[in-house]
């Protein structure tokens, strides 16, 4: 058994963890704080529906508190505040799985120019494995530093990588359109954000500059040693849990939807959280809401010899705290399902 601390338990991404943690038979949480401006308070406090399963005080976050109570910690923090408090954590000689994107950029100057901020150690960033068990399992297993990948870029990244590996698509001129659930900007996302303004509403948001795109762009670049560009739109939509994603792909060849089909089967045939939908199924949220999966169905439109790929998650669970559990679970050489395999049949 592992004794695990949660850093930022009290916002979704911590609380999403602590539930999944709840089922899972080898962690068992020891160690829990947040921003709590000095007012500590139990768990079950904060979240109600946690009486008599989980009695653990939650406090303002210190780390030599955080670092003599678990031997494994997640930070579910915001960008930025992660930067000075990981390399505590490893100098205590701590495993830790990052939400933020503070580990996540293989270069401190596109980190810089797109959070804002000097990255203060190019070490960590380079040691820091980017958490996607599907592209990086032998790494994230050998590792001490996860760098959790951001909601949009997981299934975008899932939905592009297999087809731009086969050399199928090109790689310029790709588009992702991406719709999100509420809950994908965090328990207090500020201005824009009230029942009001998204009830009944559907907007796009930070067109042609969202901080996931440099993100989806280095990663599919790595993959495929070769720069690779996206036209990424995020949009808003009124469900409290979900992202759905639409790929273009403009094909180099001719190919049936089955023959493409047949390349995400292949390449996804071993793994546990993806499930590919046959010829003329699509994703849907609902199917994937408090699961890992991630859902990838497509359909080659032979008029304009685009393909079109559909990927949903759970923002909370594959695009964020199932994902973190998943890459504990390798990193520490549990069944990779542990804790996992809960569902909820309605979203
Ligand atoms: N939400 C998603 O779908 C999602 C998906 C993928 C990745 N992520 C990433 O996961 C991270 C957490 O996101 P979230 O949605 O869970 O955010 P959130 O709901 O706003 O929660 C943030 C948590 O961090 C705590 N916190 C903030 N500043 C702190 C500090 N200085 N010291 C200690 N604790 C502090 C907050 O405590 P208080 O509540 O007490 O202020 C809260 O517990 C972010 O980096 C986010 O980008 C989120």
């Amino acid at each position: 058994m592992i004794k695990v601390g949660i850093v930022g338990a009290t916002g979704y991404g911590g609380a999403e963890l602590i539930r999944l943690l709840l089922s899972h038979p080898q962690a068992k949480i020891t160690a829990l704080a947040a921003k709590m401006d000095g007012k500590a308070a139990m768990i079950s406090q904060l979240f109600p529906a946690l009486e008599r399963k989980i009695d653990i005080n939650c406090a303002d976050l210190n780390v030599d508190r955080m670092t003599e109570g678990a031997d494994f910690l997640f930070l579910a923090l915001p960008h930025k505040v992660s930067l000075e408090i990981v390399p505590q954590f490893l100098k205590a000689d701590k495993k830790v799985v990052d939400f933020s994107a503070d580990y996540r950029f293989d270069d401190p100057e596109v980190y810089q120019r797109w959070y804002g901020v000097k990255h203060n150690s190019k070490e960590l960033l380079k040691e820091a494995v980017y958490g996607l068990p599907e592209l990086y399992r032998e790494e994230i297993r050998k590792a001490r530093l996860i760098a959790n990948p951001g909601c949009y870029p997981t299934g975008a990244v899932l939905g592009a990588a297999p087809l731009l590996l086969r050399g199928l698509v090109d790689s310029e001129s790709i588009i992702v359109d991406s719709k999100t659930g509420v809950s994908g900007a965090g328990r207090w996302p500020g201005e824009g954000f009230n029942f009001c303004e998204i009830e009944e509403n559907f907007k796009a948001y930070k067109i042609a500059g969202h901080r996931h795109q440099p993100e989806m762009e280095q990663e599919l670049s790595k993959l495929v040693k070769k720069e690779v560009r996206i036209s990424f739109t995020p949009h808003l939509v009124p469900v409290k849990r979900g992202i759905l994603t639409t790929l273009y792909l403009n094909l180099k060849e001719e190919m049936k939807t089955e023959e493409v089909l047949r390349v995400f089967q292949d390449f996804y045939k071993d793994e546990p959280f993806i499930k590919i939908l046959e010829s003329d199924k699509f994703p849907e949220v609902k199917n994937v809401c408090g699961t890992n999966f991630c859902h990838i169905g497509c359909k080659v439109d032979e008029r304009t010899g685009r393909v079109i790929v559909i990927s949903t998650i759970d923002n909370l669970v594959k695009g964020a705290s199932g994902q973190a559990v998943q890459n504990m679970n390798i990193m520490c050489g549990f069944d990779e399902k542990e804790g996992l395999e809960q569902v909820a049949l309605i979203p």
